[in-house]
């Protein structure tokens, strides 16, 4: 059995550490600034910092870091030409994002990725109109790589409960006495096959931990307050208390598939669970995986490497005939049967004010999107 908090955390918070000296700085976008955060509380462990060339190409090659570790996603630091023009390796410089210090970096790597190369290996396609890998070209063309301190933390909105770190997570499992929790990563609001995937799972383990991806997403997907709204009313009314905890993932979604599968489990291992579903086409976008690659994946990481079980499922729906939620591992009836509707027509209905079925999504879910819609539309 898969034992909790086996994975030491890193911690690299520090407030009382000297920045005044520091001249330099380095802007942070949004995305950066997330992966800071994460490095600063553990949610990242083992990575002290921004990876290095030897552990980016690592990575990227063999979804290792150099010392064998497994994992599978560049953590990196993009700057421009001329800025990196103006750096020597040793040299510190302070993180800054939107005039406010964060933190401080120690730079031991300054290098010029290959981003096809990165592209292919980490998203297996250069389209840029695969979101993550227009992202990737967007940013700056020089990586920075070196240890960081995180010297302010960032603070966020209403929703402020919600960001607890790994070190905090681990200790609510272990007041409430779970030995077993599985993981669920989202990026969007709980629909019906979702729920139906978290409590198959929850039959056989102590707790569920519901911890959506509230950081960078791409347009279109649904904006992290709205769903963190739905969350809330879903939990209310639908989830057992003692059973479930909520608090979300700040990264930026990479819609990197297979590999951020195993990502998403790494660090959900580091928020302290023991297990973490994998659905259909998890961390997907179009049509650039296959249903299940994000599942077959794993298998690169036998004998528990990870510190984390998956639990596979089955492309879920309500099946009318079975009058149940099922999944073509459990229902013998025909598409017609079955309730399935994509993200795009879901977004459709709710703009053009049409109610999403029952079956596809709780009304009080669906209350809380519609309302989102309107105010979207007033904005417009
Ligand atoms: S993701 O990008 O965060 O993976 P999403 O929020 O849609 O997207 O999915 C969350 C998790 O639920 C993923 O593990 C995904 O594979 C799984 N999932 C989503 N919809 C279904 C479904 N209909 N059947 C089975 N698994 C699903």
């Amino acid at each position: 059995m898969t034992t909790v908090q086996r994975t030491s955390l890193v911690d690299r918070y520090n407030p009382a550490v000297a920045i005044d000296h520091i001249k330099e700085e380095i802007e942070l976008d949004a995305f950066a600034l997330s992966d800071l955060e994460l490095i600063g509380n553990g949610g990242f462990s083992p990575l002290t910092g921004f990876m290095n060339l030897a552990n980016y190409e690592s990575v990227c090659e063999n979804m290792r870091l150099q010392d064998g570790e497994p994992w599978s996603i560049p953590i990196t630091l993009p700057i421009p030409f001329e800025h990196a023009a103006r750096l020597a390796l040793g040299d510190e410089a302070k993180l800054v994002y939107q005039g406010e210090v964060y933190g401080v970096i120690q730079i031991d790597s300054i290098y010029e990725p290959d981003k096809q190369k990165e592209a292919k290996l980490v998203y297996q396609t250069e389209d840029d109109q695969h979101p993550g890998v227009a992202k990737l070209f967007e940013r700056s063309p020089i990586y920075i790589g070196g240890s960081i301190v995180v010297t302010k933390r960032v603070e966020h909105d209403r929703f402020a409960v919600y960001y607890l770190d790994p070190s905090e997570t681990r200790a609510i499992f272990k007041e409430k006495g779970w030995q077993s929790i599985v993981g669920f990563q989202t990026r969007n609001p709980v629909h019906r096959a979702h729920e139906y995937i978290q409590k198959a799972a929850l039959e056989t383990v102590d707790g569920l931990f519901l911890n959506p991806l509230v950081g960078e997403t791409k347009k279109g997907d649904i904006p992290a307050g709205l769903r963190m709204e739905s969350y809330e009313v879903l939990l209310e009314r639908y989830y057992p208390k003692n059973r479930v905890h909520l608090s979300v993932f700040p990264a930026a979604m990479r819609y990197a598939g297979p590999r951020e599968a195993i990502f998403h489990a790494i660090v959900r291992r580091n928020y302290g669970c023991t297990h973490f579903i994998v659905g259909r086409d998890h961390a997907g976008v179009g049509d650039y995986y296959g249903t299940y690659d994000a599942q077959k994946i794993f298998a690169h990481f036998p004998n528990d490497e990870l510190g984390i079980k998956p639990i596979f499922f089955e492309h879920s729906f309500y099946c009318k005939a079975c009058e149940n939620m099922a999944s073509p591992k459990t229902c013998p009836h025909g598409a017609e049967d079955h309730v399935i509707l994509s993200g795009t027509k879901v977004r459709e209905m709710l703009q053009n004010k049409e109610l999403p079925p029952k079956e596809f999504s709780r009304k009080e879910v669906v209350e809380v999107l519609m309302r989102g819609a309107d105010e979207q539309g007033d904005n417009e």
